[in-house]
């Protein structure tokens, strides 16, 4: 049985890493090669001649197609092989597999499992994007040595800013309230509102009000791995479940979109979305690197969790916090025991 959902779509790459010339990467345990047509749409092959299987991506563009490094068999974006220079005429056998492809956001998007079923299911929808006063950044990625199920775990952990983030996202509460976890078909939520203080220190420069503040932490998993992670801060007395946005509330969301390499390794893809300063560049390039030393930070944590787990000889402790990812974990074990099925 596959440990990956094949049937969703994933981050391959940042739109503007993909160009003209091939780009092997690997996604879900399978080696594809990436470029783009002379129209600038995408196109995703599996990267292994069927000859000799040496990976296209060692070979060159030709037009919309992609010839072989070795004997030059050249394959157009559906995978149909087209020229065999060697050859009376095309075996016709040759071909590779496609995969489909699609810019949205600033990233390119895969889909590793049954071409058909990508037609009826949309990219994940990014909540006010293009409305007025909104900002989305570029986006960055970090490569994570560690499989993607504890990114997911940490994605769906309020509690760990406290201890991993302690310059940054840490403040009053992010130790000990109570989480309330939602699930449905789409994933599963870990929120808690913190009320009445100091906004962190990667937030207050941000928001728009003096004083106490009330803070959302909302940790958002949809399947197989795309991540929403939202704070929002209002003036004390104005958050809480009810909560109606008011001149002065700040949200940011972090959009952490978790792409399987093989069973040790993840990409790690982000962008940031907030509702404030939409034209500040310099605030933007704050938030970003802000945002990717706080992601180093949690690597160096997963990276040393998938050793010590991978590793473990002795017994391991649950502990309540660990009830979000437990129940992720659950529904996702069970989306891609459904698509085993025949
Ligand atoms: S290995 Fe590709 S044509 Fe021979
Ligand atoms: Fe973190």
């Amino acid at each position: 049985m596959s440990q990956f959902l094949k049937n969703a779509w994933y981050v391959a790459a940042l739109s503007t890493e993909i160009g003209r010339a091939p780009k092997a990467v690997r996604l879900l345990g399978e080696a594809v090669v990436l470029y783009r047509m002379q129209s600038g749409l995408p196109a995703a092959l599996e990267d292994a001649c069927p000859h000799r299987k040496l990976p296209l991506s060692m070979g060159r563009i030709k037009g919309d197609a992609i010839e072989c490094g070795y004997h030059g068999l050249t394959f157009d974006c559906a995978g149909k092989c087209i020229d065999a220079a060697t050859q009376t005429r095309i075996p016709p056998f040759a071909k590779v597999r496609a995969y489909p492809v699609q810019d949205k956001y600033g990233l390119l998007w895969i889909w590793m499992g049954d071409a058909a079923l990508s037609e009826t299911s949309p990219v994940i929808e990014i909540d006010n994007h293009g409305q007025p006063g909104w900002h989305i950044t570029a986006g960055d990625q970090l490569q994570v040595n560690s499989n993607y199920l504890w990114l997911v775990d940490n994605l769906l952990d309020p509690s760990h800013v406290a201890w991993v983030h302690r310059g940054s996202f840490a403040g009053a509460g992010t130790d000990s309230t109570p989480l309330q976890i939602q699930a449905d078909e789409r994933g599963v939520v870990c929120s808690r509102w913190l009320l009445n203080q100091a906004p962190p220190p990667f937030y207050a420069p941000l928001v728009k009000f003096s004083g106490p503040a009330d803070r959302l932490q909302h940790y958002e998993v949809r399947y197989p791995s795309l991540a929403i992670n939202m704070g929002i801060y209002t003036p004390a007395g104005k958050g809480g479940p009810d909560m109606v946005d008011g001149p002065h509330t700040y949200r940011m969301v972090s959009y952490n979109f978790l792409t399987p390499i093989d069973e040790d390794h993840t990409h790690y893809f982000w962008l940031q979305h907030r509702n404030t300063d939409a034209d500040d560049a310099a605030l933007t390039e704050r938030i970003a690197a802000g945002a990717k030393a706080a992601f180093e930070e949690d690597k160096i944590v997963l990276e040393a969790v998938h050793r010590g787990m991978k590793n473990r000889s002795t017994q391991t402790t649950g502990l309540l916090l660990d009830a979000a990812a437990n129940r992720f974990r659950a529904g996702l074990a069970t989306l891609i025991e459904a698509q085993a099925q025949p």
